[in-house]
């Protein structure tokens, strides 16, 4: 997993607990109308591997707008971050992006202490060997779990600086305006008098978002049939998975990208033996991406007490990162 740290971001569940939920989650959605399932479960292997590949397509902007927007402006977010601060990493996957920043700070100013947080434990553990073998003076205190539930943190040494949360990727925009919102509460009640610094892509010309989410080679495409696969293989439905193809739109009222699985034609699905019964045409709704504008972003991080501090973007204005100040 090269670029998986967003691929990672939204909580990727392991063990029979999971599958139990993925099997309640699946049929539950698909009882509803429309038929729905959560986007958190793109992510198992197969799935992790076609997002690391869609963040390397030439018409997914996010990653690599993010990633120029953060070198280039590395030294003075690593200001505004300060000396020996705590970094906690939302969703952090493989540790990739944190890196960009660790490198802008002198030994001196570095931070004390990363609190990588991903449901992945064994993905994680293996990610922040290697990290500590880049940065031996940092304490890195991985976090295995959920990052939208309440976590304990462990206790921090009284001599660390400021606590940052970091939230790159627009996973922000994976949720819905009520999930978002409740994110940045807790967020802001973890990060009580420090910031977050966080990525969000940007309303922006539909034929760009519609190039980025229909992508010519057709991996966005086979990210978004995967999740029937899934289903497939680890809850031994029966999905006929050409019988479905991959359809993404954006909704301009709602401002986001919806993705869909569409039956190509009349069929009847079994999931644990539950039959589910498909006309043609009938759609599950599988993610929405949530684009923003600076200020609107800004607006929903107020609701919750943050103060908007610089906002960094390209100079194609396709994607932002925003430095918040949390209340105290
Ligand atoms: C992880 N997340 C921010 C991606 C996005 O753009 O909403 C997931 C994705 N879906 C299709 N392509 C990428």
């Amino acid at each position: 997993m090269k670029n998986s740290i967003s691929a990672n971001a939204l909580p990727r569940l392991d063990s029979d607990v999971a599958t139990s939920e993925f099997a309640r989650d699946l049929r539950n959605g698909l009882a509803q109308s429309p038929r729905s399932i959560p986007p958190k479960y793109f992510y198992d292997a197969a799935g992790s591997e076609l997002f690391d590949r869609i963040c390397e397509l030439p018409e997914y902007y996010l990653t690599r707008t993010e990633q120029m927007i953060l070198s280039e402006h590395a030294a003075e977010i690593a200001e505004w971050i300060g000396p020996n601060a705590e970094i906690i990493e939302f969703g952090a996957g493989s540790l990739k992006k944190i890196q960009t920043l660790l490198d802008a700070f002198d030994d001196e100013q570095s931070p004390a202490r990363y609190l990588p947080i991903d449901i992945s434990g064994e993905h994680i553990a293996s990610a922040a060997k290697q990290l500590r073998a880049r940065y031996p003076h940092l304490l890195i205190q991985p976090i295995i779990g959920d990052y939208t539930a309440p976590l304990s943190l462990p206790t921090a040494d009284a001599r660390i600086g400021q606590r940052v949360g970091f939230f790159p990727g627009s996973t922000l925009g994976n949720f819905h305006p009520d999930e978002a919102l409740a994110f940045l509460r807790s967020a802001a009640a973890m990060l009580r008098g420090g910031s977050l610094l966080i990525g969000i892509d940007l309303i922006k010309d539909p034929a760009t978002l519609h190039a980025a989410y229909n992508d010519s080679q057709g991996v966005t495409a086979a990210f978004n049939l995967n999740v029937l696969r899934r289903a497939n293989n680890e809850l031994g439905a029966d999905f006929s998975v050409d019988a479905f193809h991959h359809h993404a739109i954006y909704h301009p009222v709602h401002q986001r990208i919806e993705m869909h699985l569409i039956s190509r034609r009349e069929q009847t699905v079994h999931i644990d033996g539950q039959r589910f019964l498909f006309s043609e045409g009938q759609t599950i709704h599988t993610e929405s991406s949530y684009k923003y504008s600076i200020d609107g972003f800004r607006s929903l991080a107020m609701k919750v007490g943050f103060r908007p501090g610089p906002v960094w973007t390209d100079p194609q204005r396709l994607f932002s990162v925003h430095w918040l100040h949390a209340p105290a």
